[in-house]
């Protein structure tokens, strides 16, 4: 099975991944005693999902190839296409593979015959870091239906958003969009995040993701925090029972306080913690189905 999108998958399928998930996380063991070999292919900068991906499949009794981009004979001008089919002739029985190019997944259709999981493509998808998201927000609120999300900082960019607002949609819940006006996209409505932060049980916060501006951001990371930035006094304002969320990596006092990062209210290490757990959900699936 490959999982490229969570678009692909239907409501049950997800359901099934984190309930998967729930049971590694409560102690579940499952063995394949070093006779499955997963490799990590990593094209552009990672460490929570790359590494969290090695761990699961460490965790699963897997093999793991780590490949060193800026080591490797695309320095020499292979294509990405050339690398992928590199390591499925090696023998490798699944392949981890973030890249720069949105749904560079669809530039090789069936020509790799073992199963793929996207660890993020582009702008365009993240579907661990949803699933790790939806667990984290699962085992807070029990269920999604009706839960307010505020998702706030650079969308345009952000792999994280448009995975995100799409599945969480889906699962119905209320989905509000804030940041500054150079990262909208028309196909949102946005929001000032003062008006919602007293109504969201989830404050989503996201990096700028700069690697990907065509021209740097107008505004001055000062203002950033100033306007768009979850700082202590906002916090305050948010319902008794909500949380704060972010993929992570995060950059303190822009897009979250010093001093948030592990507040009472923060799950952003729980985020990270469950992305262990999900990987190993999904690569227990590309494995087996
Ligand atoms: C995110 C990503 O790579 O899209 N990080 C992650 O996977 N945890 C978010 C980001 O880089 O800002």
């Amino acid at each position: 099975m490959n999982i490229f999108k969570l678009e692909d998958l239907s409501i049950s399928e997800i359901s099934d991944l984190l309930d998967l998930a729930e049971e590694f996380k409560s102690g579940k063991k499952l063995n394949y005693n070093g006779e499955k070999i997963i490799a990590n292919l990593f094209f552009e900068p990672s460490t929570r999902t790359h590494y969290s991906f090695d761990t699961a499949a460490l965790r699963l009794g897997c093999k793991t190839l780590n490949f060193d981009a800026s080591n490797s004979s695309l320095k020499k001008g292979e294509t990405l296409y050339d690398t992928i089919k590199t390591f499925e002739s090696f023998g490798c029985d699944a392949l981890i593979i973030r890249a720069t190019e949105n749904e560079y997944y669809n530039h090789f259709p069936n020509k790799i015959n073992i199963p793929i999981l996207n660890a993020g493509d582009g702008t365009g998808n993240h579907p661990s870091q949803s699933l790790l998201d939806l667990l984290t927000i699962r085992q807070e609120f029990g269920s999604f239906e009706n839960l307010s999300i505020a998702i706030v900082g650079d969308i345009k960019h952000s792999r994280v958003a448009h995975s995100n607002i799409d599945i969480m949609k889906r699962l119905g819940m209320n989905v509000y969009i804030s940041g500054p006006e150079e990262f909208r996209e028309d196909a949102y409505e946005f929001c000032k995040l003062d008006d919602i932060i007293d109504k969201v049980d989830i404050v989503m916060l996201l990096r700028i993701q700069n690697e990907r501006l065509e021209k740097s951001m107008s505004i001055t990371p000062e203002n950033y925090h100033r306007l768009y930035g979850l700082n202590v006094e906002r916090v305050n304002k948010m319902k008794s029972n909500s949380i704060i969320m972010h993929p992570a990596p995060f950059n303190r006092n822009i897009e979250i306080a010093d001093d948030v990062v592990e507040c009472s209210k923060s799950r952003i290490f729980k985020q990270i913690e469950n992305g262990v757990f999900v990987r190993m959900a999904m690569i227990y699936s590309a494995l087996e189905k």
